[in-house]
């Protein structure tokens, strides 16, 4: 069998994230301390001038202002230096179309990394996968800097980013409503109620006396509105 490599640790869902300063192509940036009050996703690719990181770049820096509008910043990452960053991103303005997209600024912050000291504190190399680069890892940071959702992709597979502006407004919904959010939730769809925490409760919601759907006593869901929900998320 073949050997593995060693790997460092990750953070974890419901962890601190961890602090650090670094150079972006929009200056210096203290993390998370700068995004206080807001959410931050921070977000790792292999390498800069390679064809499926530029089909994301253009794709998330044409959604940068919904995710504005959702109160969340974004904040790029890769192990290259700040030239190459400069220069990735002016040759993605100046000269590529792709998808109906094209003259593409990436106006986000996206980190120098060339000693790999923020890859490693968040786990965004994986060696088995690549030893220099980093894997395209996603970490959803809340407005008092907790990690609330990691999602890891592969070298080879580009994101999809209406899944994470999905999971930025589940997770605000979440936190506003006190609901959870069942499987391809979007805005206007039923959420899950929390768990009947007593046998009376248990009862009284299969009885039908509480304003709520219950496909089982565990398994309870209720309208949300898909306006009150953006209302609340989304600034005007
Ligand atoms: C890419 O972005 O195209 C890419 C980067 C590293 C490995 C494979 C593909």
């Amino acid at each position: 069998m073949e050997e593995q490599k060693e790997i460092t640790p990750m953070p974890r869902i419901g962890d601190k994230a961890p602090e650090f300063k670094a150079v972006t192509t929009q200056g210096d940036l203290h993390f998370p301390n700068d995004y206080k009050g807001e959410w931050v996703i921070l977000f790792s690719h292999p390498a800069d001038f390679t064809p499926v990181c530029t089909s994301e770049f253009m794709t998330f820096a044409s959604m940068a202002d919904k995710f504005e509008e959702a109160n969340c910043k974004l904040v790029g990452l890769s192990i290259d230096g700040l030239y190459s960053h400069i220069a990735w991103l002016r040759s993605i303005k100046e000269k590529i179309e792709y998808k109906g997209m094209k003259n593409v600024e990436v106006k986000f912050p996206l980190i120098e990394d060339i000693t790999m000291n923020v890859a490693n504190k968040y786990g965004m190399v994986q060696p088995n996968e690549a030893a220099t680069q980093a894997v395209r890892a996603v970490f959803f940071i809340d407005p008092q800097g907790i990690i609330r959702s990691i999602i890891y992709y592969p070298l080879s597979l580009g994101r999809n980013f209406d899944e994470l502006y999905r999971v930025i407004i589940a997770l605000q919904a979440a936190d506003e409503f006190g609901v959870a959010t069942p499987a391809d939730w979007r805005p206007g769809d039923d959420v899950i109620i929390g768990p009947a925490g007593s046998c009376g409760t248990a009862e009284n919601r299969m009885a039908g006396n509480e304003d709520m759907d219950c496909k089982e006593w565990y398994f309870c869901t209720r309208k949300l509105d898909k306006d009150e929900v953006l209302d609340k998320i989304l600034k005007k």
